[in-house]
């Protein structure tokens, strides 16, 4: 009889149990949403649309994600003190695509794209492997320059790809 009574009060106890278990794993997973949403880079606030909608983006959008691909596996390569060849004809493709605004398309804009191409020209021609950090921290700033001047919002993101980020 009284372990039976025991049986019956533990059972209530252990479903508080299980239950607080549950509840503290959802805390924990929301709370982790949470973060998450508060961690977003400064992009994502600066640049909503491209973020919600990715298929509308403008091709100049489109060309800047696959260029930061491309960057991703020259760090990673250089990373290890190897080198990975860009792709120029690739780049300047990406450089001409439309933009979300047109206004962006001014004088200086070029003058930015031509210097980043010619800086990726002098990477992958350099025959000194000592020199390819300093050529690759080159272009990294031209990439931070124009998007000072023309969109910030990735700027955090761009800081990624440098060496010892
Ligand atoms: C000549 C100017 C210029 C240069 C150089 C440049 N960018 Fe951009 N970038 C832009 C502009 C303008 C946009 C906004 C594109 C749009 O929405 O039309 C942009 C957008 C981006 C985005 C956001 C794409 C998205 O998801 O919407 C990333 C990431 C980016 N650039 C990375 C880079 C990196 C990395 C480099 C250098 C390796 C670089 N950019 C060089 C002008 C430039």
């Amino acid at each position: 009889m009284v372990s039976s009574l025991k049986r019956l009060s533990r059972k209530p106890a252990a479903g508080i149990l299980y239950g607080l278990v549950l509840w503290a794993a959802f805390v924990a997973c929301a709370a982790e949403q949470q973060k998450e949403v508060l961690d977003v880079p400064v992009k994502e606030e600066i640049e909503p649309s491209t973020i919600r909608y990715p298929n509308e983006s403008a091709p100049l959008a489109w060309a800047m994600r696959g260029l930061f691909e491309d960057f991703e596996e020259v760090r990673d390569a250089l990373r290890e003190g190897q080198r990975h060849l860009i792709d120029i004809e690739q780049h300047i493709t990406w450089m001409e695509a439309q933009p979300t605004d047109p206004k962006v398309k001014t004088a200086a804009f070029e003058q930015y794209a031509q210097l980043y191409i010619n800086q990726i020209n002098r990477f992958n021609e350099e025959t000194d492997a000592t020199l390819l950090e300093g050529h690759y921290k080159a272009i990294l700033e031209t990439c931070l320059a124009c998007h000072a001047t023309y969109c910030p919002g990735p700027m955090k993101r761009i800081r990624l790809l440098e060496l010892d980020a």
